[in-house]
């Protein structure tokens, strides 16, 4: 119920701008929104990445292993759209949109990575070869090193 609650007030808040929204979605968008709806998706990926580093150090439950995996790779999917808008700023560096194609590429080889540490998730559960799977799907740094501020 507390839980319930505090969606309704995000909506509710949400709501307020849906107006402006609807009557004309390309031109409402705030660079502010922007910056704050891939930071929103980016912070999703560290929380999905420590709770897999969690489960792997065997720290706790690993039956929902793959899932964490599942939510990485529609993250980065929603990503990829979250970063078409050339809007700077954030900790994002305006290099991503001079060299655009690039960073999707990244985005690309995660997505390929992610897809088959959910295949081996799925199969070897928390052991086997899901440690190997999970440093592939989990390489952050490989874009941030060139595409984010440190
Ligand atoms: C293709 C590039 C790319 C990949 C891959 C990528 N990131 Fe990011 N990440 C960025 C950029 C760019 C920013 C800065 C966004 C901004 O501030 O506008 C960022 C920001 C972040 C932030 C800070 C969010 C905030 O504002 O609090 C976290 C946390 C993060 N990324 C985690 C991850 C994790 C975990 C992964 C891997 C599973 C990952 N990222 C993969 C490009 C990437």
């Amino acid at each position: 119920m507390r839980l319930l609650n505090g969606v309704c007030g995000i909506l509710m808040a949400a709501s307020v701008a849906l107006p402006v929204a609807s009557a004309n979605a390309q031109q409402a968008m705030r660079d502010e929104d922007v910056i704050a709806y891939r930071q929103e998706i980016m912070k999703t990926m560290g929380a999905q990445s420590a709770a897999i580093g969690q489960i792997l150090a065997g720290m706790v439950p690993d039956k929902m292993l793959f899932s964490h995996f599942e939510i990485l790779l529609n993250s980065v999917r929603q990503a990829k759209i979250a970063f078409e808008p050339h809007v700077e700023g954030g900790d994002a560096l305006p290099a991503i949109w001079k060299n655009h194609a690039d960073f999707n590429a990244k985005l690309d080889e995660s997505e390929k990575n992610i897809v088959k540490a959910i295949e081996i998730a799925k199969k070897d559960g928390a052991g086997g070869r899901s440690g190997e799977a999970a440093v592939g799907a989990l390489s952050c740094k490989s874009c941030h090193d060139i595409y984010k501020k440190p």
